[in-house]
């Protein structure tokens, strides 16, 4: 392991069922513990967050979005948030996964920084399970 220190503790209040999702994933993964999983979820979310910063430029991508249609003002907060955006979305498709669960998989296309702050516009909104921006440079 590189980087790690001195070690911090912190109390976190998670909902039953992200937890119980979780200890099943680091379970199949083989950690010894709840801790090492955590740490090193953390470290995944920075790596994205810091690959995030790194697009820029003129791109071309997609967000795929995965959220719960039962919570009350995402689906109307998901729309507005994309037609705030209309200079960089082209296209949108919405696919019902399940009875509670909507995909959304968004193409757009433009400035990197102004992709990666939609990217982190949908990923605030409560009730989104998932966002995920994948791009590529144009020219
Ligand atoms: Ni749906």
């Amino acid at each position: 392991m590189v980087g790690d220190s001195e070690l911090s503790r912190i109390g976190i209040s998670l909902p039953e069922n992200l937890l119980n999702k979780f200890d099943s994933i680091i379970d199949k993964r083989g950690y010894s513990s709840r801790s090492e999983g955590i740490r090193d979820a953390i470290r995944s979310y920075i790596t994205y967050y810091e690959w995030m910063n790194d697009v820029e430029g003129e791109r071309q991508g997609v967000i795929t979005m995965v959220y719960d249609h039962d919570q009350r003002g995402l689906m109307e907060a998901v729309t507005e948030v994309q037609h705030a955006n209309i200079d960089i979305i082209q296209s949108s498709i919405h696919s019902h996964l399940t009875h509670e669960r909507c995909m959304e998989v968004i193409m757009v296309k433009g400035d990197g920084q102004k992709l990666r702050s939609l990217t982190e516009s949908l990923m605030a909104l409560k009730g989104v399970e998932s966002v995920k921006l994948t791009t590529i440079k144009i020219s």
